[in-house]
């Protein structure tokens, strides 16, 4: 059993984020200085996969070129001497194997999985939505991979718990707790509820390990929430068909699909750098004072 390949869909267009996303891919937006796709694919790479397949639409081949090498600007950096940046930007270009697929019309997340389906094979894959980026010395994936193998490559669900007023935003799954473990055996999970009639609070970033079998349930799902087709819907389906899992991972996790998200894990990051952190406590400090603002 191997867990070697990874669906990122990155069709969306990114409207939060607009103007940027006019010209650009969202997922090029970068946190300081490092695209946000960055994170989300090396955190695929340290979690051992091999092949990412995106799932793109027009305007997003800024994406794929970021994963490629850049002969060009290595000559250009080779020349000038600037070892340091010509290394950086060759591992960039080298890092993964990438394989894209259109999905050429937006009909949900269950439509773009289902996009991915030729280039599967027959052993479980990862999926990662790029809007959130995860933290952690294990990362996310590796995580829900290892709590796949322990349960002989059945699909797993990455799972955090969030406050009853968040979860309609998210995948929601219901489960029962396997005793002495962080993981669930999942029961149903139903997209983006009202928290009236939340089965739980325990929700889905986007963090995934799904099994060839999915593809089928996706074929046959109709139009869920936001009249999309869902991949929560298909992942409801496979929990009466099998045994489904959720994992709640370990790790720090940016929402960097909005924008408070997104000034969060900028301000987070930063923070954590040795090289920038103490110059963004002092640009906190004088601009709390500049505003007025005292904690
Ligand atoms: C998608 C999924 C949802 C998941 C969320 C995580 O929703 O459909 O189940 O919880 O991503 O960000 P979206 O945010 O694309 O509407």
């Amino acid at each position: 059993m191997k867990i070697k390949k990874a669906i990122i869909p990155i069709a969306g267009k990114g409207t939060r984020f607009l103007p940027a996303t006019k010209q650009m891919p969202k997922e090029i937006i970068p946190i300081i200085n490092i695209p946000m796709i960055h994170h989300v694919v090396l955190e695929a790479v340290e979690s051992g996969i091999e092949e990412i397949v995106f799932v793109t639409a027009s305007g997003k081949f800024s994406v794929e070129d970021y994963f490629d090498r850049n002969y060009e600007l290595e000559h250009f950096l080779e020349t000038r001497g600037k070892t340091k940046e010509l290394e950086l930007i060759q591992k960039i270009g080298s890092m993964v194997s990438v394989v894209s697929v259109r999905q050429k019309q937006q009909l949900g997340l269950g439509h773009a999985v289902l996009m991915a389906e030729s280039m599967m094979g027959d052993q479980p894959f990862a999926v990662l939505l790029g809007d959130d980026i995860v933290k952690n010395p294990i990362p996310c994936t590796r995580q829900l991979i290892e709590t796949s193998l322990k349960y002989a490559g059945a699909p797993v669900i990455g799972v955090m718990n969030v406050s009853p007023e968040e979860v309609h935003r998210y995948g929601v799954v219901k489960g029962s707790a396997i005793e002495g473990t962080k993981t669930l055996v999942m029961e149903s999970m139903v997209e983006k509820p009202k928290k009236e009639v939340s089965p739980s609070t325990l929700v889905t970033p986007g963090r995934y390990i799904l099994t060839p079998d999915i593809f089928d349930l996706l074929k046959n799902i109709p139009r869920g929430a936001g009249n999309e087709y869902q991949l929560t819907d298909a992942i409801n389906l496979l929990c009466k068909n099998r045994k489904v899992y959720a994992h709640q991972f370990q790790g720090e996790r940016y929402d960097t699909g909005n924008i408070m998200g997104y000034l969060d894990a900028t301000i987070d990051f930063a923070l954590r750098d040795s090289e920038t952190k103490d110059g963004m406590v002092e640009i906190i400090r004088k601009r709390f004072k500049d505003h007025g603002v005292s904690l």
